[in-house]
């Protein structure tokens, strides 16, 4: 099966999207063809500053080979070094009513939280369908947030085969993770967007001081306290061991556990899960030439991939060169 999925240089990757997304592509990268990369073209619409959109950038690269990205398995690459997507994001956007796109939850959402409605936003899940469809995808792991964007790319495929009369393109389908979504330290969903996160590669120090802001109430220590509507217990059973988990309800409800020992544990497995990959992303990072080798090395191969579909593309809609097909 090849397996795509992308995600954004628009900040500093956390908890929730590792958890959510990035773990399983790793998993993946073992019995699939897998193709990752940094939608940098998409982070436009957010980040537009030329310095930190590159910082970005390659802090996304250095996260995903420091949490178990193989080269020799998966490829890695920027959006941006694939061109064609933007060239098919146009052919799409000739067979795409604009109905689709006003529906788009994240659009509204984003509006909402004060992005500037460019064009650029609107169109966004137009280039989003152009990055599955360009290499032929067959599986697209996401978080449920971007469900209905893939929806809409089985909707774009399937408005472009039928006008072209064609199967040019190939109908991707999504694939959830467990569907559970992260919550920050207030509770909320995680995300940048709401300054609740915790950061993967935070210093040891800075880690452990969000994870003891994490918001609780006041039931004092020796009172008994329900896990389940707890912020530090939503948080500590996504990274204990299932035995723990167990033990650590019990004694939420009998009383007697605090919830600064609970933080305290909480920070331990957060260094014992993310401090090896913090070490392996130092040394990367003081070989910027072999991280940028990868790239291309993944550009490549995704580039590759993107002629065979766009050949046919073109080819279906009348762009071909003259004297190509009778
Ligand atoms: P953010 O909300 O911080 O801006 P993104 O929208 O860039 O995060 O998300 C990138 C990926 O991480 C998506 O696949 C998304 O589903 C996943 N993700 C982000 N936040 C969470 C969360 N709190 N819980 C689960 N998955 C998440
Ligand atoms: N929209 C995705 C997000 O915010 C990122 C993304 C861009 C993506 N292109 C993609 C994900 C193609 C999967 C496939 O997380």
């Amino acid at each position: 099966m090849r397996v795509l999925s992308g995600i954004q240089s628009s900040g500093k990757l956390h908890l929730g999207n590792y958890l959510g997304a990035i773990r399983q592509h790793i998993e993946l990268q073992h019995d699939n063809e897998c193709f990752f990369f940094i939608a940098n073209y998409h982070a436009l619409t957010t980040v537009q500053d030329a310095r930190r959109q590159l910082m970005l950038t390659r802090d996304v690269a250095l996260d995903y080979l420091a949490l178990g990205l193989e080269p020799a398995k998966a490829a890695l690459f920027r959006q941006s070094d694939v061109r064609e997507v933007c060239e098919l994001a146009w052919i799409l956007s000739t067979v795409t009513g604009r109905g689709l796109l006003e529906r788009a939850h994240s659009y509204k959402d984003k509006i909402a939280k004060g992005i500037m409605p460019t064009m650029g936003l609107m169109n966004y899940p137009i280039l989003m369908a152009a990055d599955i469809l360009i290499y032929d995808s067959d599986i697209v792991p996401v978080g449920s947030d971007q469900v209905q964007h893939i929806e809409m790319t089985q909707d774009m495929a399937g408005y472009f085969n039928n006008t072209y009369n064609c199967t040019a393109l190939k109908r991707p389908e999504a694939r959830l993770n467990e569907a559970f979504i992260v919550p920050g330290l207030d509770g909320q969903k995680m995300s940048k967007s709401y300054g609740n996160t915790i950061d993967l590669f935070d210093t040891p120090k800075n880690t452990r001081k969000r994870i003891m802001s994490i918001k609780t109430d006041s039931t004092p220590v020796a009172g008994p306290k329900d896990p389940e509507r707890c912020n530090v217990f939503a948080m500590f059973k996504l990274m204990a061991p299932p035995e723990e988990v167990e033990e650590t309800a019990a004694a939420y409800r009998k009383g007697g556990l605090g919830y600064g020992t609970v933080k305290q544990r909480l920070a331990e497995l957060y260094e014992e899960h993310f401090g090896p990959a913090r070490a392996r992303r130092a040394e990367l990072e003081a070989d910027p030439d072999r991280v940028e080798d990868i790239l291309a090395d993944g550009a490549k191969q995704a580039r590759a991939a993107a002629a065979q579909v766009m050949a046919r593309v073109r080819e279906a809609c009348g762009l071909a060169n003259v004297g190509s097909r009778r």
